[in-house]
């Protein structure tokens, strides 16, 4: 998980390079490379996490987390909405980072696009950083 974690945190970085070299000093062979990249990886880290680490924080939940249970359920079915949703977004973004970036008002629009991914995925990031990771580790922990 951590590792997906760090995968996806560079490709933010990436495509926060790409929208701040736009509209004037945009690199084509990293806009590709990250078009290619983008779909790949973070599908990768969704279906590790609702394979895998979900089920597994899912099961007894209130015998490990007591009070904690019903906003871990509901933490996780908006987990697999932001999922759902950065896929889709993240087809869209690749498509317009594969297209040609021909001018001020298209630049404008994919800048805005990228943003909006790269920081949306920062804060889920973040957020099962800070709540979800701790838990699986002390789930982990306790099965040990
Ligand atoms: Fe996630």
């Amino acid at each position: 998980m951590r590792s997906n974690f760090a995968t996806q945190l560079i490709l933010c970085e990436e495509l926060e390079a790409i929208a701040d070299s736009l509209p004037g000093d945009v690199d084509t062979q990293k806009c590709l490379q990250a078009a290619r990249m983008i779909y790949p990886a973070i599908k990768r880290a969704h279906d590790f996490e609702e394979n895998k680490v979900f089920p597994l924080l899912s099961t007894n939940m209130g015998s490990y987390y007591g009070d904690a249970q019903p906003p871990l359920a509901s933490s996780l079915e908006r987990l697999r909405y932001e999922h759902w949703e950065d896929e889709s977004y993240a087809e869209e973004l690749s498509d317009a980072l594969a297209g040609r970036i021909t001018d001020v008002a298209n630049a404008e629009t994919i800048g805005y696009m990228l943003r909006g991914f790269f920081e949306g995925l920062r804060r889920h990031i973040a957020f099962e950083t800070e709540f979800i990771l701790p838990l699986l580790v002390r789930r982990l922990e306790a099965e040990n």
